[in-house]
């Protein structure tokens, strides 16, 4: 496989919704295969119509992540039929404390766990041993700017995020020796589902196209780290670093203090 030509294989998680919807379309081309797992059977045929029209071939898998035996057998039988040359792990879940900050429902916290962590951790070891073994390979784990500070609206999604990219950055740092690459995207607001369902104000708002073709410069570039949009990043990373006491009254000057 050649950089410049892109990936040829490329499996991605989430992809009926609204970034792993876009990031289908930018992958699909001529001579590539895509492999799209969501678990609106609906959108995955549509979307695999779309894809298809660029000249990809689409193979599409319906199935609900927290089934993990069922996704550790669809993975292993699809790592011994296709060579995958990049996984996207993109699927994801939100939920918040409410409008009144009631809290977060424990069957909602434990399903978000659950799809957010463990089904990307499951992803990614099932996928990892065949990509060792070939010395070659891409995985991006797709977090948010909401891993760098916990915001009190939504405690549970800014956690799971936070586990995904310190696990992204740890695996780089593994693998890299390995030929595997790994990168860690992190975006702000980006037009979806999931994000007109999230409280708080949503500035800078991305569409998925955009977020898409710039995960895909990032990736080819085999960024450690794909942040954006810039200056949502600058502030959030700011939080991080400065003292908690003061990132706090920040958030609730600017509305997401719960
Ligand atoms: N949009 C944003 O502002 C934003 C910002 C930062 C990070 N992100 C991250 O970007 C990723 C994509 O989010 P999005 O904004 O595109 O949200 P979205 O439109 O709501 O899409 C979520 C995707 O995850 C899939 N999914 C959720 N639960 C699943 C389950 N139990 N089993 C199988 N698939 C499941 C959905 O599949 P079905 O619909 O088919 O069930 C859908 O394809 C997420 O990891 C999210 O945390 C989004």
């Amino acid at each position: 496989m050649s950089e410049a030509a892109g990936p040829r294989t490329v499996l991605i998680t989430g992809a009926t919704g609204g970034i792993g919807g876009a990031l289908a379309v930018v992958y699909a081309e001529a001579g590539g295969t895509l492999i799209l797992q969501g678990r609106n059977a609906a959108r995955l045929a549509e979307l695999a119509a779309a894809c298809e029209s660029r000249g990809a071939r689409v193979l599409t898998r319906s199935l609900d992540l927290r089934d993990r035996p069922a996704l550790a057998d669809w993975l292993a039988a699809l790592a011994a039929q296709e060579q995958l040359d990049l996984v996207i792990v993109n699927a994801g879940v939100n939920t918040n404390i409410g409008p009144q900050g009631a809290g977060e429902r424990w069957a909602d916290v434990e399903a978000l766990i659950e799809v957010n962590v463990l089904a990307v951790m499951a992803t990614v070891d099932a996928v990892l041993p065949a990509m060792r073994a070939r010395g070659r390979g891409q995985i991006a784990l797709i977090s948010s700017l909401a891993a760098y500070y916990g915001l009190p609206v939504t405690p549970s999604y800014c956690a799971s995020k936070a586990a995904i990219k310190t696990y992204g950055e740890a695996l780089r740092g593994w693998l890299a020796r390995e030929g595997v690459r790994v990168s860690v995207v992190m975006p702000g607001y980006v037009e979806s589902k999931m994000c007109r369902e999230m409280p708080g104000p949503k500035p800078f708002l991305w569409s998925p196209e955009r977020a898409a073709r710039c995960i895909r410069r990032g990736l080819a570039r085999n960024q450690a780290r794909i942040s954006f949009p810039f200056p949502l990043n600058f502030g959030t990373w700011w939080l991080s670093v400065l003292p908690p006491t003061v990132s706090q009254r920040i958030l609730r000057l600017l509305d997401y203090g719960g």
